[in-house]
């Protein structure tokens, strides 16, 4: 009896300590392209909680969108001996590169977020459906504003998700401009999503159009916001339809306040605790479950875990924004 108890005993410590004992031998990677916006911020502590939890040693590196600084700081990643690394590029194509280095070096992959192009070597993709992100955005905008000029940002040219958004949301803003409902006034990528460029974009067209803009395609809530300082200079802030993305605080406070149309919900919290998992179960050499899809990366179908993307406007803000606990009620609905 006593022995049976003993093995027992032995079996469920066995048990318990597994999944640290192995988190303990093995440190993650984690690339990063920038902290100046609150996706980025919220991605980080996520993944740190839950490699914390996980017993994961994580090691974080942030680029500053700077994609010769992001080859380096991987490099260095490799060589502090990570099994996994966690790879948001900033420069899809360029960061190939760091594919080939840690394949050579071993090492497993997951271009998380934003997908790594032009790499014929394996390793996963774990993100939103992008393209279904800018289906929402245009399905949105041509409902609101189904005719007149349109200003279409895009996001920064290195990043694949800037063409994935604008490609969605194409599927509802082209044919509308092939009939001549839609005037097309500007479109353009937006140099490293950086607002203070979206809004010279947007304070370009507007000047060459005396104003005359009827909706505003901003690929996320940086990009709106920089639109948004463009339009309220000419009082016309509230009056144009403009889209968002990233449910970010600001964001959220101004669709309350009515100067931005709409935003977009990604959770976060669900995509930096898959991408903890995934490394956990890459280093244990387990098969990750993508039920078969895949993402095109140029070179090969990249196996791929895509998230669902919910859109959010004024109407179920609460519901989605706040119930849910991404964002506090305090600080959206603030006087
Ligand atoms: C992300 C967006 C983000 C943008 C700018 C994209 O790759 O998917 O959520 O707004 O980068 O950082």
């Amino acid at each position: 009896m006593k022995r049976l108890l003993c093995t027992i005993l032995g079996l469920m410590a066995a048990v318990l300590a597994a999944p640290g004992a192995l988190a303990a031998e093995f440190k993650v990677g984690l690339s990063l392209p920038t902290q100046r916006e609150e996706r980025w911020v919220k991605d980080k502590q996520v993944m740190e909680a839950e490699a914390k939890k996980a017993g994961i040693d994580l090691r974080v590196q942030v680029t500053d969108n700077d994609a010769s600084k992001q080859v380096a700081q991987c490099e260095n990643l490799i060589s502090q001996g990570v099994k996994v690394l966690i790879l948001a590029p900033h420069d899809a194509s360029s960061a190939a590169v760091i594919i080939d280095k840690a394949a050579k070096a071993g090492i497993k992959v997951i271009s998380y977020d934003r997908l790594v192009t032009n790499s014929a070597l394996d390793y996963h993709y774990l993100s939103f459906d992008n393209v279904k992100v800018g289906e929402l955005q245009g399905e949105f905008i041509t409902k609101r504003q189904p005719k007149g000029s349109y200003i279409v940002l895009a996001g920064s040219p290195t990043d694949n998700n800037a063409k994935l958004f604008r490609e969605g949301a194409m599927k509802y803003i082209k044919p509308l401009a092939d009939k001549g409902d839609i005037k097309i006034v500007m479109d353009q990528f937006v140099k490293d999503w950086q607002p203070s460029e979206a809004q010279k974009l947007c304070e370009q067209a507007l000047t060459a159009n005396q104003n005359k803009v009827d909706a505003v395609l901003a690929p996320n809530d940086g990009t709106a916001g920089g639109c948004i300082q463009a339009m309220a200079a000419q009082g016309l802030a509230g009056k144009v339809p403009i889209t968002g993305q990233d449910a970010e605080l600001s964001g959220a406070i101004r669709i309350v306040q009515g100067t931005q149309s709409m935003t977009i919900f990604k959770d976060t919290r669900e995509l930096g605790k898959r991408a903890v998992q995934m490394a956990l179960e890459l280093a244990q050499g387990k098969a990750i479950e993508t039920h078969g899809q895949v993402v095109n990366n140029g070179k090969k179908d990249v196996p791929s875990v895509l998230l669902t993307p919910f859109i959010v406007t004024k109407d179920n803000l609460d519901e989605m924004l706040i119930k849910s606990g991404y964002l506090e009620r305090e600080k959206v609905y603030k006087k």
